[in-house]
């Protein structure tokens, strides 16, 4: 870990914007539960995020959709307790911001309250402005999402890169320059071509993390149970695989089954 990064007691909103101005870039990673928060946190990661991707990888849905607010808060509240270094942030989940911002703030302020978790991030752009500076206006940090929004699935129909187009992109530049203007503290650049991604970076002054959005940016994300290889069906372009928990896992339980069935477990040794 480099000196810049090392001697950080807590990752702050701040931080992430002093990482920026010293090029240092930002790593950030998905978590749901304590114990992987934990490995994250002491992994050295600056940012976790409890996505609603939870949705998918803990609870199995299609779409993140179907996640609840109870739900993101038990999982950010879990993921708090393991985080001692790392800034927490919590998905707002679908349906719990997009047009009403008195709902938006009441949301954001039960993750807060109730997850202990320090900022919140919610998908979109003018269409959720009100919202945005509604839940700025309590004094929670707000991390937009723009580029491919999982929870507008049903709008765009297929999870292909976004914003390849003039008029796309140009609503882009411009959501990513209201959100920073209404003040949030960073921003997301899910799926868009990297040197778009890279011209949005340079043209505002808050973090931009991406996630298939090229190298061009401030840092980038990447679901956990992805790059560790958990789970087989997901590979798009972008993904880099670290680990291949999945072939590690299954020869382990396996093992154990085998040993369980041939009696070899437990041992005289691992008895009492
Ligand atoms: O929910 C999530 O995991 C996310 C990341 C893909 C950025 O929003």
């Amino acid at each position: 870990m480099s000196s810049a990064v090392k001697d950080i007691k807590r990752v702050t909103t701040h931080t992430l914007q002093e990482l920026k101005q010293k090029g240092v870039p930002i790593a950030m990673i998905t978590a749901y539960d304590y114990s992987m928060a934990k490995l994250m946190d002491n992994a050295g990661v600056d940012v976790v995020l409890v996505g609603d991707s939870a949705s998918n990888v803990m609870a199995g849905h299609e779409t993140t959709l179907p996640i609840t607010l109870d739900q993101m808060i038990y999982h950010g509240a879990s993921v708090v307790r393991g985080c001692a270094r790392a800034l927490v942030v919590v998905d707002l989940p679908f349906g719990t911001y997009q047009g009403n911002s008195k709902g938006a703030l009441n949301s954001a302020i039960r993750i807060m309250k109730e997850s202990g978790a320090h900022a919140v991030k919610l998908e979109g752009g003018e269409e959720v402005l009100e919202s945005v500076e509604r839940i700025l206006t309590a004094g929670i940090p707000v991390m937009g999402h723009l580029g491919l929004t999982p929870q507008s699935i049903y709008k765009f129909g297929t999870y292909v890169v976004r914003a390849r187009e003039d008029a796309e992109a140009e609503r882009l530049r411009r959501d990513a320059k209201l959100l920073e203007e209404a003040g949030c503290f960073a921003l997301v650049l899910e799926k868009i071509p990297a040197k778009l991604a890279g011209e949005v970076a340079r043209s505002i002054s808050i973090p931009v993390i991406g996630i298939g959005a090229g190298g061009g940016v401030d840092g980038q994300v990447l679901v956990m149970h992805d790059m560790l290889g958990i789970n087989r069906e997901f590979h798009p372009r972008f993904l880099r695989r670290y680990a291949d928990l999945y072939t590690v896992i299954t020869e382990a339980v396996g093992h154990y089954v085998q040993d369980v069935r041939s009696k070899d477990f437990p041992n005289q040794e691992e008895q009492y």
